[in-house]
């Protein structure tokens, strides 16, 4: 039967696809499904492109992490989705340090960019160039980013990453903005902030960790994507789905609703054209990131442990 990828494409989209991380490549079940572009035409590093991985030291350059997830990706046709230069979290301690006068951060995120931009040039579809800028409220997280620079930080770095590379696709990347509120409002505004500073960005990254049962609509899963389509941008992407239990073991109609969940969204990801594709955030529940996050949550993936697909994989690949 036909995989994701395939499926997603055959449906107009660009990819579906999965992040991944480092220390996983070593397992041979793992890899074995990870590597089959019919199943997922897209790969996101889960972790090796973060700043604290790439300028451990002001000034000196790391990309032995990130290289090897977009070098794999590279050897199994998938496509690429960096990720991400600026954000408040995985900072190395040099940047976190909020004693910057605003040129010196200027140039820190500009040298930064520039620098990691510069060295995957051409093998990145987009960028997640500012991921997560907002508090729960619509309110700017107080970054140090932030307190030094204001919102002004945000078009800084978008100027830097079209420089440095023309032809990547550049995305502002944030939870909860997949439904209505104050945060999906605000991160409109974003859009309409970069653009009035006369930076390009083009697309939105919905991360989509979302919780099973509490899922937005299709409907307001669509009308927060027209709204950034309305603030300016060009393309839209489900870029961290997973959807987590908050209390473990899962049951059968658990399993299900979880399905009826994946569902939802990949409808509303269908319905929009400028929707690109779906990356979920690691493909497996024994690589997920959630149990380690969230206490006592999990089991948010398509997979299981032991690499079955769950209710939720077939439910979304009869949709595609
Ligand atoms: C997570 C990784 O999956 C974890 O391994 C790491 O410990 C913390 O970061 N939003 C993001 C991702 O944009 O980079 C985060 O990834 C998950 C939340």
């Amino acid at each position: 039967s036909a995989q994701l990828n395939q499926l997603a494409k055959a449906a107009g989209k660009l990819y579906f696809g999965s992040a991944t991380d480092n220390g996983e490549l070593s397992d041979t079940a793992y890899v074995n499904i990870l590597k089959d572009s019919n199943m997922f035409g897209q790969i996101t590093p889960g972790n090796g492109q973060k700043w604290q991985y790439t300028e451990p030291s002001q000034g000196s350059f790391s990309y032995t992490s990130g290289d090897q997830i977009v070098d794999f990706a590279k050897a199994n046709d998938q496509i690429v989705r960096c990720h991400t230069l600026v954000w408040y979290s995985q900072l190395p301690s040099w940047g976190a340090d909020g004693s910057w006068s605003t040129s010196q951060l200027t140039s820190i995120i500009n040298t930064h960019i520039a620098n990691e931009v510069g060295h995957y040039k051409g093998q990145c579809y987009s960028w997640d160039v500012v991921n997560e800028a907002l508090n729960e409220d619509g309110t700017y997280r107080d970054s140090v980013f932030y307190k030094v620079l204001g919102d002004s930080y945000i078009p800084i770095a978008f100027k830097a990453a079209d420089a440095a590379d023309p032809d990547a696709k550049l995305y502002y990347n944030d939870y909860n903005i997949e439904g209505a509120g104050a945060k999906q409002q605000a991160a409109a505004k974003i859009v309409k902030l970069v653009k009035d500073a006369g930076a390009r960005i083009d697309g939105v990254g919905m991360q989509a960790h979302l919780i099973v049962g509490s899922v937005p609509s299709q409907s307001d899963l669509e009308s927060a994507m027209e709204s950034y389509l309305s603030a300016g941008v060009i393309e839209l992407a489900y870029t961290e789905l997973d959807i987590r239990f908050n209390s473990l073991p899962a049951s059968d109609s658990g399993l299900q609703q979880q399905a009826g969940d994946y569902e939802t969204v990949t409808k509303a990801c269908l319905a929009v054209d400028a929707c690109v594709g779906i990356t979920i955030w690691d493909y497996t529940d024994k690589y997920s990131w959630i149990p380690s996050v969230f206490n006592g949550a999990g089991a948010a993936l398509l997979w299981d442990e032991n690499f079955s697909e769950k209710p939720a994989y077939s439910t979304v690949s009869s949709v595609l």
